[in-house]
């Protein structure tokens, strides 16, 4: 058998992505928090608790981060915890978030911080969240005060994870009758796509405002936003109607994300409007990609915009029908985001996979992936695996395990899985190697590697 070796860029960022809520337990403080206390929230009616008890403990895994040889993290600051009531500052939360940075730095960390990974401070959910545009100053001025704070250790800032999902998970997957379906649904779980709209909108502003406000602190600081795009294709690729659909999900779901930050245009149910002060406001895009998504027209769906998925035979599907596991995905999302002419950062990527069956194997497909695209000229900066640790996820609880590490929530042992040893190779080296794939996923030498 040759051997043959994929080399990624010299300074290629390899790290993992975590959220405050998921991983730091005892946040009471927030959306989530309330809404886990709600019967039917959450999968068997799971808590996010003590998490995996970063809030004390996160320089233990950040340590073992770095054992695996890894130079970069994504995490997010929790907003409740900063600024618990409206304009009061907690500095004791603020110190401890320098602790946790400047000690990824000791460790040879590069951090990426997101200032909204999901949760909203009770106070402001309270009065409507990100329905009320009153949240855009609010949230202008808490990026100011957190790149004031945190500075002194990280430049490089995601304003929002997922806007766009955001919105939609919140505001339209609710039950239109109101009784509650925890998967996929989150806070506030209403169904109105008009509200989602005017959430995107407000969650677009707050980006440009939170945007130009870290320039001002920080004029080196590179400011994104981490968006959730999937790789959408129409089951009949011959039939209008079908393509129709694909391409309405990719102008709501990828698109409108993308063009807000990089065209200033905010998506309306019918086009967009253009918004001067949005335009250019991504000093790089974040890509979180997990699955492909195929579609055909369904006439008696109105509540899909006429959309049914559809489970190809063929299809690999994850833990709890997750969603697809399709690596040729990811590949065509950075060939498009390559045109928008800015670095990329792979924000997530991974699968759950609670026996880590699969994940090996996810990882080499979808790394090669990358790796052919950064070939063929995709500024492609780095790769933040989701996730370090199992963790909270969200409407699933702890049904759906991420993490290269397994995480036993209730004695908090910890376990580097198969794919964590072959992550670690893999940031160690900087290379995917035919050797690897042997002794990891030999199975897959053959389609990877012919001959
Ligand atoms: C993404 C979220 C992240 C995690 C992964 C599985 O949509 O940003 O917090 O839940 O999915």
């Amino acid at each position: 058998m040759p051997e043959a070796t994929l080399h990624f860029p010299p300074d290629f960022r390899w790290g993992c992505g975590t959220a405050a809520h998921q991983v730091e337990g005892g946040n009471t403080n927030n959306d989530w928090y309330a809404w886990e206390q709600g019967e039917g929230h959450i999968a068997n009616g799971q808590k996010s608790g003590l998490a995996c008890d970063w809030w004390n403990k996160a320089e233990a895994d950040l340590e073992l981060a770095a054992a695996m040889g890894q130079n970069a993290h994504r995490l997010s600051v929790e907003w409740s915890r900063i600024e618990p009531s409206e304009g009061k500052w907690d500095d004791a939360a603020l110190d401890r978030y320098r602790q946790m940075l400047g000690f990824m730095r000791e460790q040879g960390i590069e951090p990426m911080v997101t200032l909204h990974h999901f949760t909203t401070p009770l106070w402001l959910a309270e009065c409507g969240g990100w329905e009320n545009p009153a949240i855009i100053p609010l949230f202008e001025r808490f990026a100011a005060k957190v790149v004031q704070s945190l500075g002194q250790f990280c430049d490089l800032w995601v304003t929002i994870n997922e806007p766009v999902l955001y919105a939609i998970l919140g505001y339209v997957a609710g039950s239109p009758r109101g009784e509650t379906h925890h998967q996929l649904t989150f806070p506030p779980g209403k169904h109105d796509l008009d509200l989602a709209l005017k959430v995107i909108e407000n969650l677009l502003l707050g980006h440009s405002a939170a945007y130009y406000a870290i320039r001002r602190v920080q004029p080196q600081a590179r400011v994104g936003v981490a968006h959730n795009l999937s790789y959408f294709q129409p089951l009949h690729p011959n039939s209008p109607l079908d393509r129709f659909i694909v391409g309405q999900r990719e102008r709501l779901m990828n698109r409108s994300g993308l063009d807000g930050t990089l065209k200033g245009l905010v998506p309306r149910a019918i086009g967009s409007r253009r918004v001067r002060e949005l335009a250019n406001t991504s000093d790089f895009i974040g890509l979180n990609y997990y699955m492909r998504s195929v579609l055909t027209f369904d006439s008696s769906n109105p509540g899909t915009l006429f959309a049914k998925e559809v489970v190809p035979a063929s299809a690999e599907i994850s833990d709890l029908h997750y969603g697809e596991v399709y690596p040729e995905g990811i590949y065509h999302l950075l060939k498009r985001l390559g045109r928008y002419g800015k670095p990329i950062y792979i924000t997530e990527n991974g699968i759950p996979d609670a026996d880590d069956d699969r994940r090996p194997a996810f990882l080499i497909t979808h790394l090669r992936q990358v790796w052919k695209a950064v070939m063929q000229n995709t500024p492609v900066m780095g790769y933040y695996h989701w996730s370090l640790v199992d963790n909270f996820e969200w409407a699933e609880g702890w049904n759906l395990r991420f993490g290269l590490i397994e995480v036993n929530p209730e004695t908090q042992e910890r376990k580097l899985r198969r794919s964590g040893e072959l992550y670690a190779e893999i940031c160690k080296t900087n290379t995917i190697t035919t050797d690897m794939v042997q002794r990891y996923v030999p199975e897959l030498m053959e389609s990877l590697f012919p001959g």
